[in-house]
């Protein structure tokens, strides 16, 4: 990453993991191993351990964000949650547009657009989630998925909102598989959506957004992902949920 220009963002996304008393633990057991790093550290955690992962985190560098938030300010759906209700807890960071929620919730470019202004008109960091499927890759049309995902979920959203945006670059096929992109690879799309942004926007925008890399990124492959310009930071799932192996991340990106 260019240090000179962004700050690296390393979030931990725990997807549908951890009951309260166990995300208590998880999180005292990170806080002391990254009190002193110097990037920006996140743990996206469920919503009912929103409340106790900012009581536990109080007082530290570790940021709270939520996995999803509605794109209504209040009213009749059933089962949201609204970006204030994030807020007022003391939430700091939301993910957006995760593939997960696109592959099984039915999650689509327009409503991640939307739960994004939201996330935005509210004051939390959005965490928007972008990333080809594997035939996609295969067919060579990862440029042009990637491409439409950002013009699309970024939609009408003003270059002062979007540097405070956090672009997380997933290919769908390196997610829970344990297969990860190459260092080159990650570069090659963060690349691609930074001067996506500098076509839509200009160039001091582009340069100013976080892009980060997430798919089975972990303590073994994360130095040489992170050591890449374009690769400001990382999202992860499944090394998240260990303690030493999240602080190993951390302090490649410290040192990336
Ligand atoms: P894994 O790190 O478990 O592959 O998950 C990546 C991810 O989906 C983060 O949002």
């Amino acid at each position: 990453m260019k240090k000179s220009v962004r700050k690296a963002i390393i979030a931990g996304n725990w997807k549908m993991n951890k009951t309260r008393p166990e995300a208590k633990a998880l999180l005292e057991e990170i806080k002391p191993l990254v009190a002193n790093a110097d990037v920006e550290v996140v743990a996206c955690v469920p919503f009912t351990n929103l409340e106790t992962a900012i009581a536990a985190t109080e007082g530290s560098n570790i940021k709270i964000g939520a996995e999803n938030v509605h794109f209504e300010k209040s009213g009749a759906y059933t089962g949201e949650i609204s970006a204030d209700m994030l807020v007022e807890l003391g939430v700091e960071y939301v993910v957006i547009g995760h593939s997960e929620r696109r592959q099984y919730f039915a999650e689509t470019d327009e409503t991640v657009n939307k739960r994004t202004k939201a996330a935005l008109a509210a004051g939390l960091k959005p965490i928007v989630c972008v990333g080809e499927l594997l035939w996609e890759r295969e067919c060579s049309i990862t440029e042009e998925v990637i491409a439409r995902q950002i013009k699309l979920d970024l939609y009408d959203i003003p270059a002062e909102d979007v540097k405070k945006t956090v672009i997380a670059y997933e290919p769908v096929w390196a997610i829970g598989t344990g297969k990860t992109a190459t260092a080159d690879q990650a570069e090659e799309v963060c690349a691609l959506i930074r001067a996506t942004l500098a076509k839509l926007y200009d160039e001091e925008t582009a340069q100013a957004v976080t892009i980060q890399y997430g798919g089975s990124m972990n303590a073994g492959n994360c130095a040489e992902l992170l050591s890449k310009e374009n690769v400001d930071g990382g999202l992860i799932g499944g090394a998240s949920l260990k303690a030493a192996d999240f602080n190993t991340i951390v302090q490649a990106a410290v040192n990336g």
